[in-house]
């Protein structure tokens, strides 16, 4: 005798002869055969596909090839549109709804007759609000990034998005490169389909959600146009059935040991700093236990391997030209734990067995890295007791020890007004410092902490300073930047009580961020008027419940409601 199946989850809304089965067999049918509803799994793409997020705008053909997947492996796919957040295009900054997102999204694949869900992102914060969201219902759920466009060049030279529009701007600003030729580069930087293709925020991610086991393995990195793409999305609608029929829980795959990984390959990587708020609140929505201590831990003695921009020359096409993912992570792989499981069931470790280098000028051996120790460092002192961080690979080694006197700006306003004012009382040493521009000071913690440099320092040559702020910074951008300060300064942080002048003491290991001023005075003093006049006081909608809720970046900035899970279960069904 052959076993029964495994009920489903969506059986509660489709089994039996009753009225309520009727209504909701009735109502989905639309041509779709009577087996439908027969004890197939019932599969959620969800598809954060929008014409205002450009970076997925081609998600629906990826959806195409997963729902083609599916149906061959007996389930049944069905769309599900979802919350989407084009990076460029949304203001003040689409950090503002990664939780918005990632409720919705939790909300809507619980309230329905869905057994499993696929999630497809791509732009920065779509894969993030995905897994924090499919991590909260815990229903059996895979990723497919829908990866990074091909490289453009313009005059001969290859352009990387976002990074490469900092570096022409600082030019534009200190005189080097005329307006018309900036402004000329721009249909050459976006050449294609895809995300930012250097290593920014969105590359970041893709690539994570596959070490953290979430994704088909060879899927993260692969460039949006290439064919390979699709073949991958459709062995991922199967996939996606085979985990429902085997009970293959996103609480099962993204453990501790899962995080651990993320951490060693966000350094040989040379990721974006996003991705530490990002793995927090992910971790925070499973209940495992990860701080900015394992962050610093797990992220320190990683050589940077990977030579993209922001850190380096190449982009992802290069990357995955290279080698790609599963190159990196051999060369790293004495660091991971091996045994992580991933969605196939199979561990982490198998899929490196026949991985190899192709370029080494991209992809670099372990015996050559393009930097010794360059994981995440983490920084505590008087300025951040509750932490804050440095991206190493991306700053200016002489300035990662380095004394200097503060220079600061109390909002992103008072930034504008008055960098490149020649009167502004600033040089080549000086820190500056903005605040008021974490979760809560400036809703959304926006991607504000690499600040221009002034610009008669710009026209002296100055390329690099030490900035410190309790603001994000794209993953794309570069310089010596202390972020993500906490607590921040609209919570009363010591950010918030830096006056011009105090000598300013960072660096980055052993971390420490200090001013070098006696204790007790520094801490008599109150928070600057200036800055707190400065601060978000919304009054109505998701803005004030954001800010009213929020925590801070040191625990991934999710709202405190929506930390943990709730799981599948419909607490009240009226029906
Ligand atoms: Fe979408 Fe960069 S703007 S990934």
């Amino acid at each position: 005798m052959g076993s029964m199946p495994a009920p489903l989850r969506s059986d509660a809304w489709y089994a039996g002869q009753d009225r309520n089965s009727y209504i909701h067999r009735a109502w989905m049918r639309r041509g779709a055969p009577d087996s439908a509803f027969d004890g197939k799994p019932q599969i959620a793409i969800a598809n954060t596909a929008s014409d205002l997020t450009p970076c997925n705008m081609h998600l629906n053909e990826i959806a195409r090839s997963v729902s083609d997947g599916i149906w061959a492996a007996g389930g049944v796919p069905l769309n599900l549109p979802v919350v989407s957040l084009g990076e460029t295009q949304v203001r003040p900054t689409a950090m503002l709804w990664r939780n918005m997102a990632a409720m919705a999204i939790e909300e809507m694949v619980r309230a329905n007759p869905i057994d499993g869900v696929v999630l497809l992102g791509g732009c920065d914060k779509t894969i993030p609000s995905l897994l924090m969201g499919a991590a909260s219902v815990d229903l059996p759920a895979l990723v497919v990034p829908g990866g990074p466009m091909l490289t453009g060049t313009f005059r001969g030279v290859p352009l990387g998005c976002g990074t490469d529009v900092w570096r022409l701007s600082e030019e534009v600003r200190a005189g080097t490169l005329s307006n018309r030729d900036f402004q000329a580069s721009q249909s050459a930087m976006i050449r294609s389909k895809g995300h930012c293709n250097t290593m920014g925020t969105a590359s970041t991610m893709g690539l994570l959600a596959e070490v953290l086991g979430t994704t088909l393995p060879g899927t993260a990195g692969l460039p949006a146009p290439d064919s390979r793409l699709l073949a991958q999305a459709h062995e991922s609608g199967r996939l996606a059935v085979e985990m429902v029929r085997e009970g293959r829980r996103p609480s099962q795959i993204i453990t501790k040991a899962s995080f651990h990984n993320a951490i060693v390959a966000l350094g040989a990587l040379g990721g974006s700093t996003n991705a530490v708020v990002h793995l927090l609140a992910i971790a925070g929505r499973l209940g495992v236990p990860l701080t900015l201590d394992d962050i610093d831990r797990a992220g320190h003695g990683i050589p940077l391997l990977v030579d993209l921009q922001p850190a380096g020359r190449h982009l992802m096409e290069d990357f995955h030209r290279a080698g790609g993912l599963a190159a990196v992570l051999r060369e790293i792989s004495d660091l991971l734990d091996l045994d992580a499981l991933t969605v196939t069931g199979r561990p982490l470790g198998e899929y490196l067995e026949d991985a190899t280098i192709h370029d080494p000028d991209v992809i670099r051996p372990r015996t050559l890295p393009m930097m010794a120790d360059a994981g995440i460092a983490v920084l505590r002192g008087d300025l951040a007791p509750d932490g804050a961080i440095i991206k190493p690979a991306a700053a200016t080694p002489e300035l990662l020890q380095h004394r200097g006197r503060a220079v600061v700006f109390d909002s992103v306003e008072d930034l504008h007004h008055r960098i490149d004012n020649p009167d502004l009382d600033v040089d080549a040493d000086s820190v500056l410092v903005l605040r008021g521009c974490g979760p809560k000071g400036y809703p959304g913690m926006p991607e504000v902490a690499n600040l221009p440099l002034p610009r008669k320092l710009l026209q002296q040559g100055v390329r690099d300073m030490v900035r410190v702020c309790d603001g994000r910074m794209s993953g794309t951008a570069y310089g010596t930047v202390v972020l993500h300060v906490a607590p921040e300064g609209a919570a009363g942080g010591p950010l918030s009580k830096v006056r011009d002048g105090d000598p300013i003491v960072p660096t980055s290991r052993p971390g420490g961020i200090d001013v070098d001023l006696p204790a007790a005075e520094f801490a008599a003093r109150e928070p600057a008027p200036a800055m707190v006049a400065a601060l978000a006081r919304p009054t109505r909608g998701w803005e004030k419940l954001y800010v009213d809720t929020v925590r801070g970046a040191e625990t991934g900035a999710d709202l405190d409601f929506l930390i943990g899970g709730s799981g599948d279960r419909v607490p009240r069904d009226s029906h």
